[in-house]
């Protein structure tokens, strides 16, 4: 059986940085279930689909084509890793992650990858629905002003003309939205391990991280 790994929580928690270093170190393919819904709103954006047009969103979901080429995200053999992080589609993410047609056909792709190959996959419901059978789930923290003030350097880097504050509503919104959803909301699975983020270095949170892999892969080769 192929190994799974889940890795929730909100967003700017690290999950992603993360789950990336991990994957290298224990060669699992990474999966940023995230951008997926960050795929589906662009597309939607470019052929003006709304979020409450359920049909349109389907037959387009259908109609594409999502595969991860390394950490990039190729949808219709274009990679479209850049632009879903820009913040016109990370304000309307929400609305088309929480539209529970689009959820149960994204889903159907991420179990899909997780049958074929080893994975570490990161995301909001993975611990408890896209993958119930991980050999390790993590929940990843941290508070909101942390993830905000990480989330503005991250962006100003890329010169990107954005404000903290403005940053930091975005966020508060956002978990809100996740985390209150009727369709598969933002939620700790009751067996995983939660990491916070808010005072560890990267390389403390991957060392921690990596010991519960290594332990629970042991025991699944045993
Ligand atoms: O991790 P991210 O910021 O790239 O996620 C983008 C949005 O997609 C965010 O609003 C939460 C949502 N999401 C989700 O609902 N389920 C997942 N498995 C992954 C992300």
């Amino acid at each position: 059986m192929s190994i799974a790994i889940a890795v929730d929580g909100p967003a700017g928690a690290g999950k992603s940085t993360i789950a990336k270093i991990l994957s290298k170190k224990f060669n699992l393919n990474y999966i940023d279930t995230g951008s997926m819904y960050r795929g589906v709103t662009l597309l939607a954006q470019r052929n003006g689909i709304s979020a409450d047009d359920v049909e349109g969103l389907c037959s387009l979901i259908k109609s594409s084509q999502f595969y991860f080429f390394k950490d990039r995200l190729i949808i219709n053999e274009e990679d479209v890793s850049e632009e879903i992080r820009n913040p016109n589609i990370s304000n309307k993410v929400s609305f088309y992650a929480a539209v529970p047609e689009v959820r149960e056909l994204l889903v159907e792709i991420q179990k899909n990858i997780s049958k074929k190959y080893d994975v570490i996959m990161d995301g909001r419901d993975i611990g408890t629905v896209v993958l119930p059978q991980a050999n390790v789930k993590f929940y990843v923290t941290a508070s909101p002003e942390v993830r905000a003030q990480r989330r503005y350097k991250e962006l100003i880097g890329k010169k990107l003309d954005v404000e903290y504050d403005n940053i930091l509503q975005e966020i508060i919104k956002r978990d809100y939205i996740d985390s209150n959803r009727k369709a598969n909301p933002l939620k700790k699975a009751e067996d995983a391990i939660e990491i916070d983020t808010s005072s560890c270095t990267i390389e403390e949170v991957v060392e921690k991280m990596a010991y519960y892999i290594e332990n629970s892969i042991d025991v699944v080769g045993d």
